[in-house]
């Protein structure tokens, strides 16, 4: 049993993650490798929202290959837990924060030889072996090693310190358009081939996200790093096939009232009622990352019904129009997100309303929002981060 789990639900507005559809995606991507293709699961933002422990404990059950997260303390928050799986941090980590990474066997990101060069020491200091995976730049101009004239003696150089073991290499598409993403992977297959002539084989060769492993069996190499298609996001080409929704945010209501013509909702009464309206209250607001944005947009789902929101977002709570809803009442379940779009408010739909990626509308749910685990239709475990 993890320690971070209570068996009650304390506060009435949730998300529920549904393990068995996770696993089911995690099947779907699997359909599209070949057997030898490793995957790292990537559960860097809390696992896109849906809670870092609890998916990577789904993922180690269903036999995932590595963890691989954006900054260090997210792998330290999975390595309290998780003392064997490889944890991949695909980001920066400051040359100050090394030690504690290899203390705690993290696989580092580097992309300088002076960064190489400072983990040998570590690594002769702590009598370990680290491990590392070298980003090549090829083009997004975010993070990684420059393709020049040095690159390969650089790279030797790397390969030849004391304590480094040379694990990986990857690069990170733009998904601009197919032309780019081949001259990215030429650039990227240009190095790995020059340093196999000098006998530098790199065991796990990696370049593709959810849409690049998706789009371009050719590309997958020794793994492909998975990220939002595991929390069912569907690529546009839907070659994965039908993927389910993992996440559903949901709240119940907490007040209903009428009120007359003339009388507004909210800050700034930015919504004046035309006619007699049914308002309902929601405990839900912009701090839980029910965003501010979806104030005059957004719309929940009530039993099968739409009930747009009215008046500005709050910071904890927001108003509702309950009026061709009339016997909703105090306490019925309310979806603000998740499901298909009639009994739901589908991903797409919400991310299209704000004009944001559906990738950002999942990451972004606050930890004051308790996450509820199921499997099977069956609760097992409530996370409630300001509790446990
Ligand atoms: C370097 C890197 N690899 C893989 C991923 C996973 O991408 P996706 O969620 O599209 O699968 C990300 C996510 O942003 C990333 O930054």
């Amino acid at each position: 049993m993890l320690k971070n789990c209570t068996d009650s639900l304390m506060r009435n507005t949730w998300v529920e993650i549904d393990l068995s559809n996770l696993e089911y995606n995690l099947s779907q991507a699997r359909k599209m490798l070949k057997s030898k293709t490793k995957i790292a699961g990537v559960v860097k933002a809390n696992a896109y929202g849906h809670g870092s422990i609890h998916i990577a404990k789904a993922l180690i059950e269903n036999g995932i290959d590595m963890l691989a997260v954006a900054c260090l303390t997210e792998a330290i928050e999975l390595r309290k837990y998780y003392s064997d799986i490889p944890i991949l941090i695909m980001g920066y980590t400051p040359s100050d924060k090394l030690k504690f990474a290899v203390q705690n066997n993290i696989t580092i990101t580097i992309f300088s030889l002076e960064q190489a060069i400072i983990l040998s020491d570590i690594g002769e200091m702590l009598n370990k072996e680290v491990t590392i995976h070298i980003k090549i730049e090829t083009g997004f101009n975010r993070l990684g090693l420059k393709i020049d004239s040095n690159i390969i003696s650089i790279i030797e150089k790397i390969y030849n310190l004391k304590n480094i073991r040379l694990e990986g290499m990857f690069t990170h598409f733009a998904l601009k358009t197919k032309e780019t993403d081949k001259i990215q992977y030429e650039l990227l297959m240009n190095v790995i081939h020059k340093l196999e002539a000098k006998g530098i084989y790199i065991p796990i060769k990696h370049i593709c996200d959810s849409i690049g492993m998706v789009i371009y069996p050719e590309y997958h190499l020794d793994m492909i790093r998975l990220g939002s298609l595991m929390y069912g996001v569907q690529t546009s080409s839907k070659k994965e096939g039908s993927l389910r929704s993992v996440m559903t945010f949901k709240t119940e209501i907490s007040q209903v009232k009428e009120i007359q013509a003339g009388e507004g909702v909210g800050y700034d009464y930015s919504f004046v009622a035309k006619k007699k309206t049914i308002v309902g209250t929601l405990p839900v607001g912009y701090a839980d990352e029910y965003m501010r944005a979806l104030t005059g947009k957004g719309e929940v789902n009530i039993n099968g019904k739409r009930a747009p929101i009215i008046g500005k977002i709050c910071m904890d709570q927001c108003m509702i129009d309950l009026t061709n809803i009339p016997y909703a009442k105090v306490g019925d379940e309310v979806i603000l997100l998740g499901g298909n779009s009639k009994d739901g408010i589908t991903l797409d739909e919400v991310a299209e309303k704000i004009n944001t990626n559906r990738n950002e509308v999942l990451s972004v749910i606050s930890r004051r929002v308790p996450r509820v685990y199921i499997k099977k239709s069956k609760p097992i475990c409530i996370v409630d981060y300001l509790l446990d």
